[in-house]
């Protein structure tokens, strides 16, 4: 497939080249474009035929939902039935920006856009190309993360062509993702609110608003993971060419575990990547990759880190292990995903 490709500056949108592949989105096709969190995928998300452009372009199973992107919160009324108290304080607080709200569908929104479920997926981004494009389009755009199932959710307008070009009609480069982890996904269909996957709006900020806010239980074990509710978090995710595993324990304990390991795997042949915060990285052998200083650079830098270690060809990722609160839930989440829930005990 011909794909068209343009470059787009955030902060000064050349509308004319936008509206290009708006059109694309308007006649069915599939245009991947930037958001604050990650690339997404996009294709009208009421027209059936072209949401089934997504799952093939992507290879991903059909009984994964997809979510739907909006422009204006209005908009929401015309997806979904019963936009309770909680719908509003959620939109009210946090959109546009790095949130997914589950609701009870209406018909319009056909059962190929909710891998078969009753609900339906939303989020109004904040990014701007990504605003401007679904207003142009003129329809609800359902999108996934822009990637190949399985492979890490692309951050960097490189990721995207590199992986996706011949496989969709249009890309808009436009920079990288501030976030770098995608969007919270957050159940309102129930009494209680319960995220479903865990991002940059955390537990903590959600329950500020909402009172008490439920972490969907079966997260956290890898026996637990075939019950998850969102259906995207069953399948292998966040996957490189590399074996992952976090390593777990005191600071000294984890840095010589690691370069013991380190030994060995030279022994045998096999190259290591290490994946560390900035101020721990001397104390690794190996090629040592920062994540960052902060959980926030951890978080926006995840994912990059984890296509830069399939540059550097190694077999084997040791990653580092992060605090589970605020935004370290999101990390761990991926993290633990990346390595298929594979620990080693320093
Ligand atoms: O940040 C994001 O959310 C990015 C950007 C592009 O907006 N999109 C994204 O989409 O990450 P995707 O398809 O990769 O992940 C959507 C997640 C999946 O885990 C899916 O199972 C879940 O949301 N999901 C979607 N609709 C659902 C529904 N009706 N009920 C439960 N889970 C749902
Ligand atoms: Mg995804």
């Amino acid at each position: 497939m011909k794909t068209m490709i343009s470059s787009i500056d955030k902060d000064n949108i050349d509308l004319e080249e936008l509206k290009k592949h708006a059109k694309l989105l308007s006649e069915g096709k599939t245009v991947i474009f930037p958001t604050e969190t990650v690339y997404g995928l996009g294709a009208n998300a009421l027209d059936e035929d072209a949401v089934k452009k997504i799952y093939e372009a992507k290879g991903r199973p059909s009984d994964n939902p997809l979510i739907v992107h909006i422009h204006e919160k209005e908009q929401v009324h015309e997806l979904a039935k019963d936009v309770n108290d909680n719908a509003k304080i959620v939109m009210d607080r946090f959109w546009p920006g790095p949130i997914t709200i589950i609701l009870n569908k209406k018909d319009i929104v056909p059962k190929t856009t909710s891998g078969g479920l009753d609900t339906v997926a939303i989020r109004m981004p904040s990014h701007k190309i990504a605003k401007e494009i679904i207003k142009q389009s003129g329809v609800p755009i359902a999108a996934p993360s822009a990637n190949i199932s399985g492979r890490p959710s692309p951050t960097k307008a490189q990721h995207v062509k590199d992986e996706m070009e011949g496989r969709v009609s249009g890309i808009v480069l436009g920079g990288d993702s501030n976030f770098g982890l995608e969007s919270t996904v957050l159940d309102l269909t129930s009494e209680t609110p319960m995220i479903l996957r865990p991002g940059s709006i955390t537990k903590e900020d959600l329950e500020s608003v909402l009172g008490k806010v439920e972490l969907d239980p079966s997260l956290a074990k890898k026996e637990d993971n075939q019950k998850a509710k969102a259906p995207g978090m069953k399948y292998t995710h966040y996957s490189p060419d590399a074996d992952v595993f976090i390593v777990s324990g005191s600071k000294d304990d984890v840095f010589n575990k690691v370069n013991e390991l380190i030994l060995i795997n030279n022994e045998n042949g096999l190259k290591t990547g290490v994946m560390c915060l900035e101020k721990n990285k001397h104390k690794y052998n190996g090629e040592v990759i920062s994540l960052g200083s902060t959980l926030e650079e951890v978080a926006s830098n995840l994912f990059n880190v984890l296509r830069e270690m399939d540059k550097l060809k190694v077999d084997i990722i040791y990653s580092e292990e992060f605090e589970i609160a605020g935004i370290g839930q999101a990390i761990m989440n991926r993290l633990l995903k990346s390595a298929g829930y594979k620990i080693i005990k320093a």
